[in-house]
């Protein structure tokens, strides 16, 4: 039986790296020798696309309903059917990686998920059971099999789903794009998390004992400019001025909104919680996403420096995440 450190890579901005940035951080970590399993958490599947072929994701959607359904709907289904807990199905091998497909069904869980949390505060059972059986899912996963790491992937929304998933997360890092938009969306972000968390408090503080099982203490365990230009080694002049800007507005909108709550849950003013940088490695993504491979790893590309560029920072990335989640 394991205890996984549980991650989740949020942003509720779309097309920030999410996806990308899980996939290849688990096969760094993996290669580093860490037993990862990643959970294919948004009704998109994007995860799951990109691990698997065409022809086996259709199949897995096609199945998913059925008894021996093999996708997170199909193990989250006797909740929502009202017929037991969780039912555990065979996770999905690719080389080092235990997948947990994802399935566009996922849609009606979250649903249900929206009243359940609702009903959370009246202090309802059968809503509390609801309200953690994704984190159930994981922690019978990891009785059954050690693993090092866990991450969910997240769709790109503030939604029931996705707050069930940081809730349950021991910490969570958040990509983001060197743009306005990017920069603009960290207060919403910061605000959402923080109301998030406060609110599993008191259906916590409230709940008959042991009932609430999310822990919901999420860490902030940094941020990474991800898919920006660079001109020679450096990122080019108008990429660096919105870093610069993210750099700031991470204390004052994310960091410092959640340290109202608990010192604990991320890091002071004088730290810049930069995990590591991700600059845009063009059609290299495309390629190992083709492929169903790390982006160091495609064949298809013969761009061996910028496939070198991509194993450095996403090694540097596994690496951090070690350390600052090994206390
Ligand atoms: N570092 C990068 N360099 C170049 N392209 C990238 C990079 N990272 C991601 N991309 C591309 O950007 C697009 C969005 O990436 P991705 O799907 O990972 O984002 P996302 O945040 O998961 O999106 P969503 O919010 O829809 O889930 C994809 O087409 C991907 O191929
Ligand atoms: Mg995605």
């Amino acid at each position: 039986m394991s205890n996984p450190v549980r991650i989740t890579i949020y942003n509720h901005k779309g097309g920030v790296g999410k996806t990308t940035l899980t996939v290849n951080i688990a096969f760094a970590l993996s290669s580093l020798g860490k037993s990862v399993l990643v959970v294919d958490s948004d009704p998109q599947c994007n995860l799951t696309s990109y691990l698997l072929a065409d022809d086996v994701v259709d199949d897995l959607l096609n199945h998913s309903n059925d008894q021996r359904g093999q996708t997170i709907w199909s193990a989250l289904k006797p909740i929502i059917d009202n017929t037991g807990s969780v039912r555990l199905i065979d996770l999905t091998e690719i080389k080092d990686l235990a997948l947990l497909p994802g399935d566009i069904r996922l849609s009606e869980f979250e649903e249900f998920l929206g009243d359940s949390w609702a009903d959370g505060f009246k202090r309802r059972i059968g809503a509390l059971r609801a309200t953690s059986s994704i984190s159930d899912l994981i922690s019978s996963l990891a009785h059954q099999r050690d693993f090092d790491f866990v991450f969910y992937d997240t769709g790109p929304n503030i939604g029931p789903l996705n707050r069930v998933l940081l809730l349950d997360s021991d910490f969570f890092i958040v990509p983001v794009a060197c743009d306005l938009f990017s920069t603009r969306a960290l207060a919403t972000l910061g605000q959402t998390i923080k109301k998030w968390i406060i609110d599993a408090g008191t259906i916590d503080a409230i709940a008959p004992d042991g009932a609430m099982v999310l822990k919901g203490r999420p860490k902030f365990l940094g941020y990474i400019p991800q898919r920006f230009k660079v001109y020679g080694q450096e990122m080019t002049w108008e990429a660096n001025s919105y870093y610069e800007k993210i750099k700031s507005r991470v204390y004052r909108d994310v960091s410092s909104v959640l340290r109202e709550i608990d010192k604990k849950l991320a890091p002071k003013a004088s730290v810049d919680p930069v995990v590591d940088k991700v600059q845009d490695l063009a059609s290299l993504v495309q390629v190992a996403q083709r492929e169903g491979v790390a982006i160091w790893d495609c064949e298809a590309s013969a761009n061996y420096g910028l496939k070198k560029t991509a194993k450095n920072s996403f090694f540097r990335i596994a690496k951090h995440i070690v350390r600052a989640t090994a206390d």
